[in-house]
């Protein structure tokens, strides 16, 4: 029995690391699935992989008019919305006093702005009982150097889950977040610093990890797949650490 049967979901960011995986793992569990991303020839490869429902969408995730484009095709193509993964995100580096204006604004207009405003134009078609996932970060709850602009980004997203939990349980729909510790996704090298400060980070990650190894984007997509489906139908408000125990002990 597929969990997810007639259920239409959006996963933006899809083309590669969790949101590629979340988009197959709920193809696979009977979901029609919407995948974004920004880059046309990175949706155009995923049709190679993908096997079942779905449809391809080009959006900037930081555009309000991309957004609305996004649902208005989304409806006209599958009907109302069940499952919204709020996944698009960027990390960027920059330490205290080498912090730039246009970093600040685009970090935060990709992670904050684009996810927030997705779920307003989205609001009148979600359907009763839909569940809203936003993709967070262990650093909204840790201190790392240089991380300013995108920890507050995911420390955003952690209030507006809360905000909107509370605004949109009177309606059956569930916001939750996902908060991941180091995970295997490209996005170790799609960064604005050297690659070598990045792989000297990076290796740090194990011993820091309780479970010492970074995790996978599958163990992500299992944790999304959890959050839309029935089997989390009285959790609303949270936040899911999938860190390994990295902001646990
Ligand atoms: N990997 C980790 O250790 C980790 C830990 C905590 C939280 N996260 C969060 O997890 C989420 C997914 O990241 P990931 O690790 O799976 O990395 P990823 O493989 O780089 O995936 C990010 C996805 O978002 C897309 N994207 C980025 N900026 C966009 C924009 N402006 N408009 C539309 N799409 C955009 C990317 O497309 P392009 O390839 O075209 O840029 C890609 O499809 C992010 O929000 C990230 O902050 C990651």
């Amino acid at each position: 029995m597929k969990n997810l049967k007639n259920k239409v979901a959006i996963i933006t960011g899809a083309t590669s690391g969790m949101g590629l995986e979340s988009a197959k793992l709920l193809l696979n569990e009977g979901a029609k699935v919407v995948l974004t991303g920004r880059s046309q020839e990175k949706l155009d490869a995923l049709k190679d992989q993908l096997n079942g429902d779905y449809l391809l969408v080009k959006a900037e995730a930081a555009s309000i008019s991309d957004s609305k484009r996004l649902i208005d095709t989304t409806v006209e193509k599958f009907g109302k919305i069940d499952i919204l993964f709020l996944n698009a995100g960027i990390f960027r580096l920059e330490a205290i006093g080498e912090l730039t204006e246009s970093i600040y604004d685009e970090v935060h207009a990709i992670n904050v702005k684009g996810p927030l405003f997705t779920v307003n134009v989205a609001n009148e078609y979600l359907n009763e009982g839909a569940s809203i996932i936003f993709n967070t970060s262990v650093v909204n709850v840790k201190g790392f150097p240089a991380m300013a602009a995108y920890a507050s980004s995911k420390a955003a997203l952690r209030s507006i889950t809360r905000t909107l939990a509370a605004e949109l349980g009177p309606r059956g729909i569930r916001v939750n977040a996902i908060s991941p510790g180091p995970i295997d996704t490209p996005i170790y090298g799609k960064h604005n610093m050297p690659q070598e400060n990045i792989d000297q980070m990076a290796s740090s990650f194990p011993d820091l990890v309780t479970l010492g190894r970074f995790g996978s984007a599958k163990e992500i997509a299992t944790t999304v797949l959890f959050l839309a489906s029935d089997a989390s139908s009285f959790i609303t408000g949270a936040e899911i650490p999938v860190d390994g125990g990295f902001a646990q002990t």
